[in-house]
């Protein structure tokens, strides 16, 4: 029994150097010698089955052979625990030394950037920014400001319905960021007010290189006592040379709005030609912003002012259309289409 157990022994030892994983080497272990079922095992069992005084010699061999095959394994998993480690280090290698790949920087959208500008012109003129909602009632969107149902002054916006039962219970997407004054002025009536409405409006038009059907606004409106058409004129100076360079002039143009009187288009100086004429502003030396007035009587008393003691102006411009002409783009959509070729021209 004894040389059966030293030659188990030698045959388990000869198998081991034979290892080259610590897969194998585990399925070794359980194999030759850990628990009840290994070979050591069932040689254990047989020892009942001895005279009792061969017992403790054949026990001593089995306890003998054990420790040499737990000594030979812990050699052995070191050895390969230790290799194992040098291969991962080897295959993972990182070479220090390398030059590093720069982060390339993302940037705020040109229309951030543009609102972000023109805020900070209004705030110093004493302006609180307001957001208002993009999805409106037809009352906000259209009747308090002075175009009731079925007036032909709806067909300068066209629109999107997001709910047409009835005239009264229609909700829109905003044409323009006008509702927004009404919201203002219910809130802060009586007070005197400055507020800037930034958003974006929506419109059911046939997308082109000049016109979206989403595009962003800055409605800004102003109510209080003695407030005339000079404080406009005097405002939008600033506004233009705040934003597009010192030298800008404004030109008001005689026009209509349903919630404004006077109404007026502006205009400033083209910023490419100084004015003297060129294919941007279409050789007239002046580009459109958008449209102002003083505000309409109805509209203040539908904010809560009485017309008799308040009077207000205010005013609406379209960033992306006077963004064509400042930075000489050929297409509107370029804006939203968020092609990072056009949208890196902008970095802050
Ligand atoms: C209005 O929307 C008025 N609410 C402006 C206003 C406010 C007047 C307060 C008086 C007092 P209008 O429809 O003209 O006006 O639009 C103003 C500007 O929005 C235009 O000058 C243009 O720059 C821009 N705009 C209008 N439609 C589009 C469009 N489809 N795509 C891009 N920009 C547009």
């Amino acid at each position: 029994m004894i040389e059966e157990i030293e030659e188990f022994q030698a045959r388990a030892l000869a198998e081991l150097r034979t290892i080259t994983t610590l897969d194998a080497l585990y399925a070794w272990r359980n194999r030759f010698y850990l628990g009840k079922n290994s070979a050591l095992g069932e040689i254990s069992r047989g020892l009942g089955k001895l005279a009792p005084e061969e017992r403790p010699r054949v026990g001593q061999s089995i306890n003998a052979a054990k420790q040499a095959l737990e000594a030979a394994y812990a050699v052995c998993e070191t050895e390969m625990e230790q290799q194992e480690r040098e291969r991962e280090l080897r295959e993972d290698l990182v070479d220090v030394t390398l030059p590093g790949r720069p982060a390339a920087p993302g940037s705020l959208h040109p229309t951030t950037q543009i609102i972000r500008e023109i805020e900070r012109v209004f705030l110093q003129m004493g302006f609180v920014i307001w957001e208002s909602r993009e999805v409106e009632s037809d009352l906000l969107n259209f009747q308090l400001l002075n175009i009731p149902p079925d007036h032909p002054a709806r067909d300068m916006w066209d629109t999107f319905y997001v709910r047409t039962t009835s005239t009264d219970e229609r909700v829109v997407l905003r044409t323009h960021t006008s509702p927004g004054q009404i919201h203002a002025m219910r809130r802060f009536a009586p007070e005197p007010i400055r507020v800037l409405l930034p958003g974006k409006c929506y419109r059911y038009e046939h997308v082109t290189a000049r016109s979206e059907f989403m595009f962003t606004q800055f409605e800004f409106l102003v109510v209080g006592e003695n407030i005339t058409m000079a404080d406009l004129n005097g405002t939008l100076a600033m506004l233009a040379e705040s934003v597009f360079g010192e030298g800008t002039r404004v030109r008001l143009r005689p026009s209509y709005f349903p919630f404004t009187e006077p109404s007026a288009e502006l205009d400033i100086s083209c910023n490419i030609c100084q004015g003297i004429g060129c294919r941007i502003c279409k050789h007239t030396g002046w580009l459109e912003l958008g449209g102002c007035g003083m505000v309409h009587p109805t509209v203040l008393r539908n904010g809560g002012y009485d017309p008799d003691q308040f009077s207000g102006f205010a005013g609406g411009f379209g960033y992306e259309r006077s963004a064509l002409m400042r930075y000489q783009i050929n297409d509107i959509r370029l804006f939203f289409q968020n092609d990072l070729r056009f949208l890196e021209q902008f970095g802050s």
